[in-house]
């Protein structure tokens, strides 16, 4: 999907014109149109209800032939979501009418209460979120795709505000499609080795990238991360994106689960539904995505010069001859020993070896990881939002925040020295889980974790619900949603 920012006074007729219908008086798309659209509205056929299409046909010379309105409700009740969805049932529209462009007419007062900026943003999004489709391997020939090319035309107060929004929306949601792309990929093309060659293309100025091989780790003595490796003749790898900015005063490290196929290990999980292991990287896609953005241009205009670091421990967990065992003891990097009780809940181990090296490495101000950790958040939250938990409550509203801005909700789920407690080893430091007889299934991953991000701000996002399995909504349709990928940009801007 492009997209074009066109002046209002652009004279070039529009293969199709569209514009969001709320309900009053009536859309202004300028002057050629507006005995046009007095009579559309006059006939009832303008339907301004929420996501409802209508399609008109001028026959004035200097008009579009076809005029597409989306309905929108009431204009008091817009909200990013209902906007971001409208812009979404548009580009289907356009791409089921098998137009090459067509041409979105937005006027600023078209989404009261929503600012220019916002608006932009939420725009591009429902373009380029709503255009996505998974690109499937396929022995037959690809069809051709219409309706990707989008004009944008604004009018109204605060355009450069609307114009940077729309930049900064166009870069968080072609970031989430990199993210959804690579999240929809099966197990046995998306391996440890294809993240690291995903990540090393995001290399840029002020932007590197570094691998770190099994042998780097065995040197580095990341035993927890090597332990859950050692199943899979698939070599582990941590990708180690940092972006620079020169003068930065703080630092954040984001770490993100890279388990690309978790079949449980020798603790095998049951076969149903196992193929959804594949989205079991969706945290390490999440922190990829936000480099991309990154990359991109995404930190320009934020409020501070943050450092900002993202880890992707990436393995597959396996079961066979080499691997390990319930009961095995491993060291992770910073010298705690654990004992791998359920060599399913193998994402805590990966994640402890990453956190602990940031936590040595880089020093941070704050660290979060996003992992899809636990099936237990998925029975707690369900699947439209992520669990957030951690150590700083300033950190964790501000993360909240974030996702609000996003439309991503985050739901602040307890972590207490009682969890800790609960995982505390007979045999090794800690253990990998809690007893059953616990419950709090969720919690108790985050509490693992917490050992190794002592003394360091720190939140826990477990988005094993939000990656995959939302109920659809125009701009997300099926597999991945490629989840906090727009939230991650979101914070890291604010920071
Ligand atoms: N990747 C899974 C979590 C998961 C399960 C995500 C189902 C989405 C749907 C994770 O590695 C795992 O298996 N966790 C275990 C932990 C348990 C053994 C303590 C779980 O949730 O069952
Ligand atoms: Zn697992
Ligand atoms: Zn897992």
């Amino acid at each position: 999907m492009k997209i074009r920012l066109v002046a209002a006074s652009e004279k070039s007729k529009p293969e199709l014109l569209v514009a969001l219908a709320y309900a009053g008086p009536n859309p202004d798309l300028g002057g050629a149109y507006s005995a046009f659209v007095k009579k559309a509205k006059s006939t009832g056929d303008l339907s301004t209800d929420t996501r409802a299409t209508s399609i008109f046909y001028s026959h004035d010379a200097k008009s579009a032939k076809r005029v597409v309105f989306c309905g929108m409700g009431k204009r008091a009740d817009v909200t990013t979501e209902t906007l971001r969805r409208a812009v979404a049932v548009i580009q289907k529209k356009a791409e089921a009418l098998k137009v090459k462009k067509f041409r979105l007419s937005v006027q600023a007062d078209d989404h009261e209460g929503l600012d220019a900026e916002v608006a932009g943003r939420v725009i591009a999004e429902g373009l380029i979120l709503g255009a996505y489709q998974y690109e499937k391997p396929t022995g037959t020939k690809r069809k051709k795709r219409h309706g990707q090319h989008a004009e944008v035309l604004y009018r109204g107060k605060d355009a450069k505000g609307f114009k940077a929004g729309l930049n900064l929306g166009r870069i968080g949601a072609e970031a989430t499609t990199f993210a959804r792309d690579i999240e929809n990929m099966p197990g046995n093309l998306a391996t440890p080795t294809f993240l690291a060659a995903e990540a090393r293309r995001l290399k840029a100025p002020g932007l590197t990238v570094k691998v770190l091989d099994e042998v780097a780790m065995k040197r580095l003595k990341m035993g927890a991360l090597l332990g859950v490796s050692r199943g899979s003749k698939e070599p582990a790898k941590l990708m180690l994106m940092d972006y620079k900015p020169p003068g930065y005063k703080k630092t954040v490290c984001i770490v993100g689960k890279g388990l690309t196929f978790d079949t449980g290990g020798i603790s095998i999980k049951p076969s149903a539904k196992m193929d959804e292991m594949r989205y079991d990287m969706c945290g390490g896609g999440a922190v990829l995505g936000l480099f991309h953005a990154i990359r991109d241009g995404g930190m320009k205009g934020a409020r501070g010069k943050v450092r900002v670091v993202g880890l992707v421990p990436s393995s597959e967990n396996m079961p066979g001859s080499q691997a390990q065992r319930p009961g095995d003891v491993v060291t992770a990097c910073d010298g705690t020993t654990i004992e791998v009780l359920n060599t399913d809940a193998e994402g805590r181990l990966i994640l402890a070896d990453a956190l602990a090296y940031a936590k040595k490495s880089y020093k941070p101000d704050w660290m979060i990881d996003l992992a899809t950790l636990t099936g237990a958040v998925v029975v707690a939250l369900g699947h439209e939002m992520a669990g957030v938990m951690g150590t700083d409550d300033d950190l964790i509203d501000d993360l909240i925040e974030a996702g609000q801005l996003a439309d991503e909700p985050l739901w602040q789920l307890p972590l207490w020295d009682l969890h800790r407690d609960q995982i505390k080893g007979k045999f090794a430091d800690v253990n990998n889980l809690n007893s059953a007889a616990h419950g709090n299934g969720c919690t108790s991953g985050g509490a693992f974790l917490s050992f190794f991000t002592k003394g360091v701000k720190w939140a826990h996002i477990d988005i094993a619900g939000a990656a995959w399995g939302a109920r659809a909504k125009d701009y997300y349709t099926g597999g991945a949603t490629g989840t906090a990928v727009r939230t991650l940009l979101q914070w890291v801007r604010g920071l």
